[in-house]
């Protein structure tokens, strides 16, 4: 029988903690039920002292998403964890997970702490949290730099302290796979209660060995892997989960381990963590690229119409790559639209199916024929806009070779409207320009990219965003079938983050009577 290997998903905090990720507790809950229909056994929501907002995402992720335990982060203080158990306390399995670094130089430079003072922090730590949960998980940040001899009194002192899971990151993606797998045996060969407990890995992408190491570890008998959707994260990022359950699907005989994840969900929740992220996935990445499962090669092509394992080793309906078939048209009505999205995992009712609606209406009319991805892009446009204070009413533009190119747009704020125009070096340039004036706002765009859902020139576009605000980048996304309109509609959408986050800010720096 397989040994089970927990996949703990912390899209929604590490994945989250990437330049210009600013997700919305709406756009996390929506995440997060994504990865429960994925079945990942647990999903960290997030690190509730960070912000209000933050807070508040991850206790909406608790109350409503049943199934994986949800987990919130604390540092090695007690306010932290008081925090991360009051927004998590409400699911139906909540664990809490604290870490502290253990290395030299993390204790030294960052924390100014001898190792005593780091060792008793975090047995109190452990101990406030199993207060609250018996579901406690220890991490020993920049594990992989640290004296294996201090890992294992520390990892000792944690589980005489209550901690139901041991984690070893390698924080700064530094090991190499046999190192890594070396250190688990170490650490399980010699920690006391090693056996009482469950090993976890937790490995970074910045030598790009993120699921080498992960394996490694498996290997070596963690049975708890930690990672990101599409591998998103700090620097170069998280171990990809998707790559993980794959890699467990398919060679897991040979590692004599199992996951429980629903694997025919990897390609949808990829494109949901991509669209609410504006993180795009570049062709070629492994299991969710779109090249993935593509033959270029005369010989190849060949091989597989005779058999599809000459070059295939996984089958791409396996991960859920038969999204791009037909599902609706210009005919379709409301209640085969609310269908079909129930048929995705996406109840939506009231407001947001009328918004939803009325923006396929506006989008069949241009492009007659959606699948399944194109509905998903309509759908989380709608999630990411659904609290904008800004809407776009109207946008014309003009230009061309020997016109210059000049935009107007009217944009609605309850019941005021502003309305303004500009020029600019393109099309796109103007338009931005002229929200900007609009608004009476400083933005300026620092990124840009542009993706087509499916094919053909009708295609559906999804344009990604990043905007600096006041020094600080905020990510947009906008859906369209024209790439000018949807570049409106995203850098609106990351002013709205914008005024979003300082309207929150303003609150919380209010004087509390
Ligand atoms: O990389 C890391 O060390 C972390 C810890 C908080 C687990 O993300
Ligand atoms: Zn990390």
């Amino acid at each position: 029988m397989p040994d089970h290997v927990r996949i703990f998903d912390t899209t929604l905090r590490d994945g989250e903690q990437s330049p210009g990720i600013n997700l919305s507790a709406k756009e996390k809950v929506e995440i997060a039920h994504q990865l429960a229909a994925l079945g990942v056994d647990v999903i960290e929501a997030g690190f509730p002292i960070n912000s209000q907002s933050e807070f508040d995402a991850v206790r909406a992720v608790a109350q409503s998403v049943k199934g994986p335990v949800i987990c919130g982060l604390a540092r090695m203080q007690l306010s932290d964890i008081d925090r991360a158990w009051e927004s998590i306390k409400d699911a139906q399995r909540a664990r809490i997970h604290v870490f502290i670094a253990t290395s030299s130089i993390h204790m030294e430079k960052k924390l100014h702490k001898t190792p005593e003072q780091v060792m008793a922090a975090a047995i109190a730590g452990v101990e406030r949290s199993r207060s609250y949960t018996p579901d406690v998980e220890f991490s020993a940040e920049d594990a992989t730099r640290s004296d294996p001899d201090f890992l294992v009194k520390m990892f000792g002192a944690a589980i005489k302290a209550g901690a139901t899971t041991c984690n070893v990151p390698d924080t700064v993606g530094y090991a190499l796979p046999n190192e890594y797998a070396d250190l688990f045996r170490y650490l399980i060969d010699n920690v006391e209660g090693s056996g009482d407990v469950i090993w976890s890995t937790h490995t970074h992408q910045d030598l790009g060995l993120a699921v080498a190491n992960a394996l490694a570890g498996v290997q070596a008998g963690a049975r708890q892997v930690e990672g990101a959707m599409n591998a998103i994260g700090e620097r170069a990022g998280n171990c990809s989960v998707e790559e993980v359950i794959m890699a467990i699907q398919t060679r897991g005989a040979s590692m004599g381990v199992t996951t429980g994840a629903e694997t025919r969900q990897i390609v949808r929740t990829s494109r949901l963590v991509s669209a609410l992220t504006g993180y795009q996935v570049p062709p070629n990445k492994a299991i969710v690229g779109s090249n993935a499962f593509a033959h270029e090669a005369g010989i190849h092509q060949h091989g597989v119409l005779m058999d599809r394992t000459t070059y295939e080793i996984m089958d791409a309906t396996s991960v859920g790559w038969d999204s791009n078939r037909i599902v609706l048209g210009k005919h379709s009505g409301r209640h085969a639209f609310a269908k079909t999205l129930g048929d995705m995992g996406y109840e939506l009712s009231g407001e947001d199916l009328n918004r939803a609606w009325s923006r396929f209406r506006e989008l069949v009319d241009r492009k007659i024929e959606m699948t399944e991805a194109d509905l998903l892009a309509i759908v989380t446009d709608e999630i990411s806009t659904a609290q904008d204070t800004y809407v776009l009413e109207d946008l014309q533009v003009r230009g061309g070779t020997h016109v210059h190119p000049t935009a107007k747009v009217r944009i609605r704020s309850g019941d005021e409207t502003f309305e303004e125009s500009a020029e600019g070096d393109g099309m796109i340039d103007a338009t931005c320009g002229a929200i900007q004036r609009a608004l009476g706002i400083n933005a300026k765009l620092v990124s840009f990219k542009v993706g087509a859902v499916t094919g053909g020139t009708d295609a559906v576009g999804e344009i990604s965003v990043q905007v600096n605000v006041d020094g600080v980048i905020y990510s947009g996304k906008g859906v369209s079938t024209d790439v000018v309109e949807g570049s409106a509609r995203a850098f609106l959408n990351a002013v709205n983050r914008a005024t979003n986050v300082n309207t929150r800010r303003a609150a919380l720096e209010a004087p509390s009577f």
